[in-house]
């Protein structure tokens, strides 16, 4: 990824779902829609589960576009007796390139916190790799006004000043969790407001420079029909897609509507 520029970006989390050969299928369809013009304006990445990902990215290796991969989650350890994981490195070693780090589903079901996600981005800078860091308020905190403070406090613990200090790549994705697999979406004026707020935040802890070359991506209930609004918002770099990232059609037509 560049990093004096802003990348416009479009991130498909696949979730727990798909065989590896439902998975096989899902991106030979994408694949002809897909041209190396479009991934050329629109950084995109497939997040499969990572059981996948040998397979897929061996498989479809050798393509003109520009398909990039990413993992759903990774250790906090670098190796050794730590039953079940992943560590960044190896994900790295296979070439995934972007690991998501504090996805609300793994700071809900897996307790998950902001300072443990601050763990697994250092261990994806050390491995090479870029995190993408998911933050979001509950419905609850959002009703009771504190967006701002759950926003600022996951920033602050979550992300490591050696971010800026070494100019390293990361992208932030922001997924307030009322938005996620729930069809309701935040406004384009709702995202646009957070992720404001999130630069403005960038601005005043890293540099200048990391603010505005940084990609904030939106992710919750994202489909086809929604995405342009959202994506032409100022502050919206893309999206984090989970459902619509499942049918072919619908995620190229996501792809397009971040296209400049
Ligand atoms: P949905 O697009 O299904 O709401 O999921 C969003 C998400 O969690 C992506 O990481």
């Amino acid at each position: 990824m560049n990093l004096n520029m802003r990348a416009r970006i479009v991130a498909g989390n696949w979730k727990m779902n798909t065989t590896p050969e439902e998975g096989k299928k899902l991106v030979s369809e994408m694949i002809p829609m897909l041209s190396a013009e479009l991934t050329g304006k629109v950084h995109t990445i497939l997040i499969p589960p990572s059981l996948h990902l040998t397979g897929l990215i061996s498989l479809f290796k050798n393509r003109p576009m520009n398909l990039s991969w990413g993992a759903q989650d990774c250790s906090t350890h670098t190796k050794g007796a730590f039953t079940g994981e992943i560590s960044a490195a190896m994900l790295q070693s296979i070439g995934v390139s972007y690991i998501l780090v504090g996805h609300s589903e793994r700071r809900a079901y897996h307790n998950e916190t902001s300072t443990s996600c601050r763990e697994k981005i250092l261990r994806v800078l050390e491995a090479g790799g870029c995190p993408i860091y998911c933050v979001g308020e509950t419905l609850q905190e959002r009703e009771a006004g504190q967006v701002t403070q759950i926003i600022e406090q996951q920033l602050s613990e979550g992300l490591p000043e050696r971010l800026w200090e070494e100019s390293l790549p990361f992208v932030i994705a922001y997924e307030p969790v009322w938005a996620i697999g729930t069809g309701k979406t935040a406004t384009p004026q709702q995202a646009s407001e957070v992720h404001g707020l999130i630069r403005q935040w960038l601005k005043i802890h890293s540099s200048a420079q990391t603010a505005t070359t940084t990609s904030i991506l939106y992710g919750g209930s994202v489909k086809a029909d929604n995405a342009t609004e959202l994506f032409n918002m100022p502050d919206v770099d893309g999206g984090l897609i989970g459902g619509a990232s499942l049918e072919s059609r619908s995620f190229v037509d996501i792809v397009k509507a971040c296209a400049r």
